[in-house]
């Protein structure tokens, strides 16, 4: 049985967790800075990378406590290398380094995307199959993600401008219903009729995306209708711009599954927690009954630790270690890619 302490700190959630064989969660602490970002309608960097000094020592401690392990159990520590937030990530990097060298344990530097990728591990009950493929949708990115086997990634689809979650939260700005956006939008669309009309994305890359195109139409149509004396009915932009956008995304990915013939789609990131994405691709997707579909639980679809730990298994499985010489990369790609 390998265990794997992991943290995670790439943004504004302070994370550890402790997993066995990238499967069995024995602890899971996330410390959310929240409530702190909201007063200020998003995440500013100093404010995360302070917050996450202050916390990480208890977090991980807390970690390790309710895991029922001690340090002498650890197998290897894994940890967000990027992509993410220099100063957030920095704390992280610094604190797996430490426990590395103070326990001498094995070091693991993970990229973030695969541990939401890897955290569908936690919403089945085998292995990842491959081929398989990943739409990886989250606050700074909306992928395609072709996986023909094992930690193998090539990015077929990507956006041209904005990511997804990015888009929710300027939405939700321009609306004033505040940080952050995809939860507000979410639960504000299932209130929504279809009274508004948005222009469906355009692009020209066959599994492509683009956002700020839609953006930029919601923010016009809202002061249009303000001058032409309407009351904007917000609940209806909400769902204007989540069914627009939403079928957009979906469109693209079930294109790529007729054109690929995987035999898993799985979605990932924090806007893969979306109720009406849930039910949209499991509805599309019935078109496939061979191809087994899997969309994490959603407390692992935002940022958490667990999905470190998973992906930080199939990566020490492979032999992929650092060095205590190893350092943060906010713009990390991919493993693979150039
Ligand atoms: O994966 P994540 O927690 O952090 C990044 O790696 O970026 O994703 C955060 C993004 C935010 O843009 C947030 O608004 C969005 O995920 N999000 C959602 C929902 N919950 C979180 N978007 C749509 N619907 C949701 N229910
Ligand atoms: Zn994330």
């Amino acid at each position: 049985m390998t265990k794997i302490l992991a943290i995670e700190t790439s943004c504004d959630e302070t994370a550890c967790a402790v997993v066995e064989d990238g499967c069995r969660i024995l602890s899971n602490v996330v410390s959310s800075q929240i409530n702190v970002h909201t007063l200020y309608g998003g995440v500013v960097p100093e404010v995360a990378s302070r917050i996450h000094v202050e916390n990480i020592s208890a977090v991980v401690q807390e970690a390790v406590k309710r895991s029922g392990c001690t340090m002498d159990d650890i197998d290897a520590i894994a940890f967000t290398q990027g992509p993410g937030l220099i100063g957030s990530l920095h704390v992280g990097v610094q604190a797996a380094k430490t426990l590395a060298w103070e326990f001498d344990k094995p070091l693991v530097p993970i990229n973030h995307m695969t541990g939401h990728i890897y955290a569908n591990r936690f919403a089945i009950d085998h292995d990842l199959r491959f081929p398989l493929l990943a739409l990886v949708i989250s606050g700074g990115h909306t992928q395609l993600v072709w996986m023909k086997d094992d930690w193998s990634f090539e990015i077929i689809g990507t956006t041209v401008d904005d990511a997804i979650g990015e888009a929710y939260d300027k939405v939700s700005r321009v609306l004033g219903t505040g940080y952050p956006g995809g939860p507000i939008i979410d639960r504000m669309a299932k209130l929504g009729k279809p009274h508004y009309k948005l222009p469906t994305p355009k692009v020209d890359g066959k599994y492509d995306f683009s956002f700020s195109g839609l953006k930029t139409a919601v923010s016009q149509m809202i002061a249009r209708e303000e001058k032409a004396g309407n009351e904007i009915i917000k609940e209806d932009v909400a769902y204007a711009f989540q069914e627009t956008a939403l079928n957009s995304m979906a469109g693209k990915t079930i294109q790529a599954v007729k054109d690929l013939h995987p035999v898993m789609v799985i979605t990932a990131g924090g806007v893969a927690a979306n109720s009406r994405l849930r039910v949209l691709l499991a509805e599309e997707m019935k078109q496939f009954p061979e191809i087994e579909l899997s969309q994490p639980p959603i407390k692992f679809c935002t940022d958490n630790a667990s999905m470190i730990g998973a992906s930080g298994y199939v990566a020490y499985k492979h032999g992929l270690f650092g060095t205590l010489d190893v350092s943060a990369d906010p713009s990390l790609p991919m493993p693979g890619e150039i």
